[in-house]
């Protein structure tokens, strides 16, 4: 079972931290959005989608791409790190579209994750430290699980 992981994280790297730690819980392959291929990308069983959430949403890198796959029946997860909204939002534009695609999604992770935009970084940014240790820990949880169910 081939598993690919593809992900944007431009604010400061908190999403590449969860990514990485999925990645080589699940022994996936991973990617940025932004250098993923279609082709290669059909070579995947499972891939999973994930980035910091930007305005409710994911980033456009990875939602531009999914727009740019064919149809398929292939199994998907949706992961992010984000300030604070919650994910029913957060993940709706992303699961809306993989949906549409034919995706099925096994599975979701969202944790906080450090943010210093807009007025934020007056006061220094909230979640700070944010996905540490223990965030890292759930991640992995989260990719063990998903591994047994796939197993
Ligand atoms: C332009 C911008 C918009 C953001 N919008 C949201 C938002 O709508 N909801 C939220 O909870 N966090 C929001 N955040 C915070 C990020 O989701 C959070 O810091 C995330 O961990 C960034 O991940 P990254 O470092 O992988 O890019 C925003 C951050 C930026 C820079």
């Amino acid at each position: 079972m081939r598993i690919l992981i593809i992900y944007a994280s431009i604010h400061h790297g908190n999403t590449e931290k969860i990514a990485r730690a999925i990645a080589d819980e699940m022994g996936a392959d991973i990617v940025k959005a932004r250098d993923a291929d279609v082709e290669k990308i059909k070579e995947y069983d499972v891939i999973g989608f994930g980035s910091g959430i930007y305005f409710f949403k994911h980033h456009k890198s990875i939602l531009n791409l999914v727009d740019k796959l064919p149809e398929t029946a292939k199994d998907a997860f949706i992961f992010s790190t984000k300030g604070g909204t919650p994910d029913f939002i957060n993940h709706r534009a992303l699961r809306k579209k993989l949906l549409s695609k034919g995706f099925r999604i096994l599975s979701e992770f969202s944790c906080k994750g450090y943010d210093t935009y807009g007025i934020l970084r007056l006061v220094g940014g909230i979640n700070k430290g944010k996905p540490g240790i223990r965030e890292i820990e759930k991640a992995r949880e989260f990719a063990r699980k998903l591994k047994e169910r796939l197993n």
